[in-house]
């Protein structure tokens, strides 16, 4: 491990947060028994929220973002990873109160770190990163509750060009779902949306309605959803008897209205998912799908970025400009 190395420091002075590339050395590092040289990170929502003033990521300042990596084992005090290994970590506390992934080096608890499988690059694995793998865990929980490639059912996902959407896109059409409509707010993503395996693209003026009805005509099954407020509001009373909808992201408002009448009426169900604290036992079997039957990153929309250009990103994310996956390349 380097005496000094390269990292984005998020620091807060009289309340203003601001971030920049520091040369920093192992004692900046939170605690954990297992120290990673990181190859690549990934940009999430998430990590835009962390730069911003008040973003309500991080609490203790400094600290360094990231909240998802892939590397190799440095030294490891666990029996389970050892020296040289190729490791990744997604969520828990990452790049939230304890030191992440926008660094060379990272050091992190062992209960936290899933072993790299095989079939699946360090690369790979942050074209995926957090927002590849709560579409997953979306995907499965609408599956607990019967969305099956084998019926004749009509899926939405929302917010379908940013990164946990475009995923969740591919990872339907991979699975053998034939009737994936892609909610976006710009006809200009239409195409790319088409071509990573939407059915057709919805514009989010034409589907929803100005005011949302208590019950609306039933048009989905089930929804993914990852935006939140007005988007979820407005889908709810348009989703079939017995369908289901997944919320996992606020891109569009945490506030979201809803009556009773689409579950007391329709027998609708809304299904919360989380990937920062999902069990890591269960991890691995994910992430041994996205090595197999889920193997879609060649045609994932991502861009690979340095550290330098991470402040731009941001902006755009922010803005909801951004498309797709940015993959942080730290080596
Ligand atoms: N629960 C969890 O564990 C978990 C994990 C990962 C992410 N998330 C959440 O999921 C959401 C998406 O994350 P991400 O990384 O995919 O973000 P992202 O790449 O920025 O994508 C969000 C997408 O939502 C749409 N959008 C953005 N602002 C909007 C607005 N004001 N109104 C309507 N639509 C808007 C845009 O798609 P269109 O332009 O196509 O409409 C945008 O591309 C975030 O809220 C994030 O915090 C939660």
């Amino acid at each position: 491990m380097k005496d000094n190395f390269k990292a984005l420091v998020v620091r807060e002075e009289n309340g203003e947060v601001s971030h920049a590339i520091e040369n920093i050395s192992a004692d900046m590092l939170s605690e954990g028994n297992v120290i990673i040289k990181v190859a690549y990170s990934s940009v999430n929502f998430k990590d835009m929220l962390a730069v911003q003033t008040k973003g309500g990521v991080i609490n203790n300042y400094p600290m360094i973002p990231g909240i998802d990596l892939s590397g190799t084992v440095v030294s490891s005090g666990s029996d389970k990873f050892k020296e040289g290994q190729e490791v990744l970590v997604t969520g828990f506390q990452t790049g939230m109160t304890h030191t992440g992934g926008y660094s060379e080096y990272a050091r992190v608890p062992a209960e936290w770190v899933v072993a790299l499988p095989e079939g699946l690059s360090l690369h790979d694995a942050m074209v995926i990163g957090t927002a590849g793998f709560t579409a997953a865990l979306s995907i499965m929980t609408l599956e607990s509750k019967g969305m099956s490639p084998d019926k004749d059912q009509q899926i939405l996902v929302t917010g379908a060009s940013g990164g946990v959407g475009s995923v969740a896109i591919q990872l339907l059409k991979e699975s053998g779902y034939k009737n994936i409509h892609a909610l976006a707010r710009d006809e200009s993503e239409a195409e790319k949306l088409i071509s990573i395996g939407a059915t057709d693209v919805l514009l989010a003026r034409d589907v929803l309605p100005e005011k949302p009805k208590v019950l609306d005509k039933q048009k989905f099954h089930y929804v993914l959803d990852v935006v939140g407020g007005e988007v979820a509001s407005g889908l709810l009373p348009q989703i079939y008897y017995g369908g289901s909808m997944s919320m996992c992201g606020n891109a569009g408002g945490i506030k979201f209205n809803s009556t009773v009448m689409p579950f007391i009426l329709r027998g609708v169900s809304i299904l919360g998912v989380d990937s920062v604290n999902f069990p890591i036992e269960e991890r691995d079997a994910i992430w041994k799908r996205f090595a197999g039957e889920w193997h879609i990153m060649s045609q994932a929309i991502a861009k690979d970025v340095v550290m330098e250009e991470l402040s731009e990103v941001f902006k755009n994310i922010k803005a909801g400009t951004h498309t797709g996956r940015h993959i942080l390349k730290i080596v």
